[in-house]
């Protein structure tokens, strides 16, 4: 059986530096202020998540026991449309997917429990698979994992650093992808910028729609 990486994945190492990280979790603290961070649960059983969620953009990505895995316009809790898309992760967009129509959900994760992590799951609610996902490690090391397109297939693990950047297209964009665990402690970057509570934060970004 091979163990091949998955055709599109891409992982860009130390893409964004120090500074351009400490900007985005500010923007990203700026986001949670406006529209505050909330536990998704597993559709049926209502099994907590581990990791808490907001979002940004137009299409914010939820999960509740009632309703499962959906897009939604506004936040589930204060009922407010989330907040704008930050100028600087939409030019992150605009410099690695060049043409591709602009991202309408900007799903913010926050690991902050050091034992959160993302079980393996095919991002399956957008519409249109033909745009990449792009997705932004800020904060404590990660160890992500990917498979292909169907369960079974073999898996390839790769540590997630701060500031490192991955773009899943083609197979990958279907592929069955997680987080494992975070190493705590890793990375002070959260703590000196207005996560006081550390870990990390993952930023992703995503076309839902079809057409534009
Ligand atoms: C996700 O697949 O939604 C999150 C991946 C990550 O945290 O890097
Ligand atoms: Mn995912």
């Amino acid at each position: 059986m091979s163990s091949e990486m998955v055709n599109g994945f891409k992982l860009l190492p130390g893409f964004l530096d120090r500074k351009a990280a400490s900007d985005l979790v500010r923007g990203v603290a700026e986001i949670v202020a406006s529209a505050p961070l909330v536990t998704p649960h597993m559709p049926r059983t209502g099994k907590p998540f581990s990791v808490r969620m907001t979002n940004a953009g137009s299409h914010g990505w939820f999960s509740d026991k009632a309703a499962g895995y959906r897009y939604q316009s506004c936040h589930p809790q204060t009922g407010r449309p989330w907040p704008q898309i930050p100028r600087d992760i939409l030019a992150i967009w605009r410099a690695l997917h060049p043409g591709a129509p602009p991202p309408q959900c900007c799903l913010i994760n926050y690991y902050e429990d050091p034992k959160a992590r993302m079980s393996l799951h095919v991002d399956a609610d957008e519409e249109d698979f033909s745009v990449p996902i792009l997705s932004l490690s800020l904060g404590d090391t990660a160890l992500f994992r990917i498979g292909g397109t169907a369960r079974k297939d073999p898996t390839r693990s790769v540590r997630l650093a701060s500031g490192d950047v991955v773009s899943l297209a083609q197979d990958a964009r279907r592929a069955f992808h997680g987080i494992d665990r975070i190493y705590p402690g890793t990375s002070t970057l959260l703590a000196e910028n207005g996560f006081p509570g550390g870990g990390r934060l993952n930023i992703t970004l995503r076309r839902v729609t079809a057409g534009g």
